[in-house]
């Protein structure tokens, strides 16, 4: 397999792995938009017969504050299954974390990933650093008000009512 960035004519082979990937899944308007916003931050995985076979679709975030420092957002990641456990997620993940450094200045990588979702949070958190955002150390040492209301707006609830970790990663050196 191998890694490069995505292409428009990507879209529709991503969109397939993520439905057979994840319950989370997107129009192909929010693929696109993300193609066109953004054609540099999301990557592909192809075996060699050009199969897509992984991918990230990644972004800027959008609600940053203003002047707030500029970081990007995973959307989604996923892997065929039997291509699992070789690496390809972490490379994905590079190489994207790389772009959103040295094209938009990204000072941080954020996602979000569901709570029993152990493969990722091991992905996340082992294998590239990143950190629950937490919020103790942010928020409860203020008041309990703060805290709550931080885990409020932090805390995603699906349709199917399950949670998910806030996670973060600075890319400042
Ligand atoms: N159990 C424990 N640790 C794991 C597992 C697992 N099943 N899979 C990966 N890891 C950890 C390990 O530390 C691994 O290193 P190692 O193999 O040297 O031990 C490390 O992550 C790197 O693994 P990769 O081989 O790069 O990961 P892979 O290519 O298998 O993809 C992924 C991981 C994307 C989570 C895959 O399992 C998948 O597609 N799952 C379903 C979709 C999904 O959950 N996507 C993430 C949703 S959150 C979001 O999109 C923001």
């Amino acid at each position: 397999t191998s890694i490069r960035q995505m292409r428009m004519e990507d879209l529709q082979a991503m969109q397939a792995c993520n439905l057979q990937n994840l319950p989370e899944n997107y129009t192909m308007r929010y693929y696109l938009y993300h193609a066109l916003t953004w054609p540099g931050l999301s990557y592909v995985a192809e075996d060699h017969k050009g199969r897509i076979v992984g991918y990230i679709l990644a972004k800027m975030d959008e609600e940053t504050a203003e002047g707030a420092p500029p970081h990007g957002h995973v959307t989604s990641i996923s892997v065929l299954r039997s291509y699992r456990r070789l690496g390809i997620a972490k490379k994905l993940m590079l190489q994207s974390r790389t772009s959103m450094a040295s094209i938009y200045r990204a000072s941080y990588v954020s996602l979000h990933v569901r709570k029993s979702n152990r493969a990722a949070l091991s992905l996340y958190r082992d294998t590239l650093g990143f950190s629950v955002e937490d919020i103790e150390k942010k928020y409860c040492k203020f008041s309990l008000f703060c805290c709550r209301l931080h885990a409020m707006l932090t805390r995603i609830l699906d349709a199917d009512g399950e949670d998910a970790y806030a996670m973060k990663l600075s890319l400042q050196s």
